[in-house]
């Protein structure tokens, strides 16, 4: 066992000394006051939430919850957004969103076809990990100026 840990960290040792101290920054900044920054990580948290909730009762084949969990976020999402928070959204983020929203109001019909379920539910997945690769939230003071 221990053998075996000394060569996993000889290994990987490597790897950790060229690894720089923080990676650039090289995704597109949208920049938000504190308010709509607030907002999107907890719109973000929730989806996240939503999915693994998701998962959980397609394993126990329990559809009809999945379609209302899908129906619950996009209902938070369309009642608690700020104003005026689109016009903040560069064009490529919005279209990412609305590939997005379009497999959630999918998600949000209900079907007992599990196999469909997964295969939106990747879909939906897809559009996340694509827009995460593109845009980052800089961070906002509480004031709500920018810090570069
Ligand atoms: C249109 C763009 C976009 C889409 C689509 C998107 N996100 Fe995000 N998400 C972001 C941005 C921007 C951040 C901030 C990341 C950063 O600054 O590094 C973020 C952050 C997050 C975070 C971190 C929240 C926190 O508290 O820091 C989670 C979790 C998350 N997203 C989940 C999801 C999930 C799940 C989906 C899909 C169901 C999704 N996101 C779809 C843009 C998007």
């Amino acid at each position: 066992m221990k053998k075996t840990f000394f060569l996993c960290a000889l290994s990987i040792s490597p790897l950790l000394m060229s690894a720089p101290a923080q990676a650039e920054e090289t995704r597109e900044a949208v920049r938000l006051n504190e308010q709509q920054h607030d907002w999107v990580l907890e719109y973000m948290r929730r989806m996240l939430e939503t999915v693994s909730d998701m998962q959980g009762h397609l394993a126990t084949g329990n559809t009809e919850k999945v379609a209302e969990q899908a129906t619950s976020v996009r209902s938070f999402a369309r009642n608690t957004k700020p104003r005026g928070i689109g016009k903040q959204f560069p064009a490529g983020f919005k279209s990412m969103a609305r590939q997005m929203n379009a497999s959630w109001t999918e998600l949000a019909t209900p079907t007992d076809d599990a196999a469909q379920i997964s295969a939106t539910t990747q879909k939906l997945l897809n559009s996340c990990n694509a827009c995460h690769r593109v845009y980052y939230l800089p961070p906002v003071t509480p004031g709500g100026a920018l810090i570069e």
